[in-house]
């Protein structure tokens, strides 16, 4: 039974079968790091976000955000006295699952001003934050509303959106065709501060409209939120189907009594102090 006992290796095979598996480990390092999706598995410790299922534009209504402005500053677009908000401002295309939750923070890219300085005028326009605080990046720091946007939900898009600057023309283009304000308008729902709508009356307009059905949330018996849902290919679809928010925030304190308000949207203007600016300046600087 000699013959079965394997031969000691000499040297120069050793070396040749050492060189070998160095490069296949090298190769799959490489594998990791191309594919980002890998490479943040590994970085979470296996909190791989898997693919979504549809997405939700999510659109603010300025009115009821910009009663809770307390001071103004120059990134706020509730404090603008030219090109303030007049109906619905994006505040985000956010990729979601059936099941209500969704991915975040998915690639590690991080935010970069200069691919969207041909958006600006755009951005500062439709996409405006409509509050001085800033909010939070996916690197444990703090910067602008569309670095946010981009970084935590835009990330998770890249499969349909592609990356940073076509995540917001995307973004965009859904939300010149599906334009809330306008279908609102022609139902009859026009900003009030004296007037109640009801609720139901708001959510047929849109399901006429698209035929599907949104997501309504309130702060205070005013419509604070409202969000269209589409297909990967950006066809109209209900919002969380089979799941228990269909029919807006049941049992939350989002959730809309059957009369709400869409307050108008007064801006609240910039001291005599302040020059008006917008997140345009701010991006210089960053
Ligand atoms: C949406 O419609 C409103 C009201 O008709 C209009 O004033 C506004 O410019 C439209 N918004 C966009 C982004 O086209
Ligand atoms: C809806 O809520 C009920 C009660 O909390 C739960 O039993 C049910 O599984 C939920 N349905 C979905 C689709 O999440």
């Amino acid at each position: 039974m000699a013959s079965l006992s394997i031969p000691p290796l000499n040297s120069s095979i050793r070396s040749v079968l050492f060189t070998v598996i160095l490069w296949i480990g090298l190769f799959c390092i490489a594998e990791i790091n191309a594919g980002g999706d890998v490479g943040e598995f590994l970085r979470k410790g296996g909190n791989n976000p898997r693919e979504f299922d549809y997405f939700v534009l999510a659109l603010q209504w300025p009115g009821t955000y910009c009663r809770r402005t307390r001071h103004c500053c120059s990134s706020n677009g509730c404090c603008r006295s030219t090109n303030a908000p007049t109906g619905f401002t994006i505040h985000g295309l956010w990729p979601n699952y059936n099941d209500g939750t969704w991915p975040s923070c998915c690639t590690g890219k991080t935010f970069d001003a200069k691919e969207v300085s041909t958006l600006l005028s755009g951005l500062n326009m439709y996409w405006p934050s409509l509050s001085c605080g800033s909010t939070s990046n996916c690197h444990g720091g703090k910067g602008i509303f569309w670095e946010h946007e981009w970084e935590k939900h835009g990330t998770c898009a890249s499969s349909v959106t592609g990356e940073e600057y076509n995540y917001f023309v995307t973004a965009l283009n859904v939300y010149f065709k599906y334009n809330v304000t306008d279908v609102l308008r022609e139902a009859g729902y026009v900003a009030s501060d004296s007037e109640k709508y009801p609720l139901g009356g708001i959510v047929s307009a849109i399901q006429n409209a698209y035929h599907s059905t949104p997501e309504l949330q309130c702060s205070g018996g005013a419509l604070q939120e409202l969000h269209l849902c589409f297909y990967k290919d950006f066809t109209p679809r209900d919002c969380a189907a089979g799941s228990n928010t269909t029919n807006g925030f049941v049992n939350s304190k989002k959730s809309c009594p059957k009369y709400i308000s869409l307050p108008e949207i007064a801006s609240l203007k910039l001291g005599k102090a302040e020059t008006e600016v917008s997140q345009s300046t701010l991006l210089s600087s960053i």
